[in-house]
């Protein structure tokens, strides 16, 4: 059983975190060791995502997709991790139920956060919703640790991964491509040229050419 008032004294000065900071740094217990996460990070891309708590329904399928999508991960050089507010024993327990019901191997850390101390630094309780459980976050971290992306759920609502690879794509095609992705962009559809990006230097960096909307709004094939 969770202590209230133990995970609240960690979570009381709920830090904020807003794109383009660093992501805090942490020590922790996961279920494949010691983790310095910084270090583990290394040169990868990281993904952090939140769970409101072990043995939960929404939260068993969503570990099971995660494990499912490895390779979708890997390809981007995306390490990913998970956390709640729970122990050690507790994941190692609840991976078993994840392994049978999901048909998925989980070969990522699971990180051990009991007493809240890694949800605080990271604004992953939002009080108002629920004093002891996570909400649903996801932080997207780039190579220089820097965060790219933010996203809240409630507990209640299972997150879509396929979203998450497709955010993924989008923040790796403006780092390395200088290109931005439109509404509803999927994988293969035109890129838009980033605004920084002159008409002469997009016509030595897009082979494929560019069509001119508006001088404001330039396509090109996806590279
Ligand atoms: C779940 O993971 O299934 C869940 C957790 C908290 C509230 C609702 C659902």
């Amino acid at each position: 059983m969770r202590n209230k008032e133990f995970i609240n004294q960690n979570t009381e000065h709920m830090n904020t975190i807003r794109l383009g900071d660093i992501a805090p740094n942490f020590t922790a217990n996961t279920t494949k060791g010691r983790m310095d996460y910084h270090e583990w990070l290394g040169e990868n891309w990281g993904m952090l995502v939140s769970h409101p708590a072990d043995f939960t329904p929404v939260c068993t399928t969503e570990l099971g997709t995660m494990a499912n999508f490895q390779n979708e991960f890997d390809e981007r050089k995306i390490k990913i991790a998970a956390i709640s507010v729970d122990s050690l024993e507790s994941h190692f327990e609840w991976i078993k139920d994840i392994e049978e019901t999901q048909n998925a191997s989980v070969d990522f850390p699971l990180i051990a956060d009991a007493d809240g101390t890694i949800a605080g630094l990271y604004g992953m309780i939002h009080p108002n919703a629920d004093s002891t459980m996570t909400v649903r976050s996801v932080f997207i971290i780039a190579p220089d640790k820097k965060v790219k992306l933010i996203l809240t759920y409630p507990a209640a609502t299972g997150r879509n991964f396929d979203e998450l690879l497709r955010v993924i794509d989008s923040l790796q095609l403006t780092e390395y491509e200088m290109l931005a992705t439109p509404a509803n962009w999927k994988k293969g559809d035109d890129c838009v040229i980033l605004p920084s990006v002159s008409n002469e230097e997009a016509t030595k960096r897009f082979p494929k050419g560019f069509k001119t909307v508006k001088p404001y709004l330039r396509l090109t094939p996806q590279v």
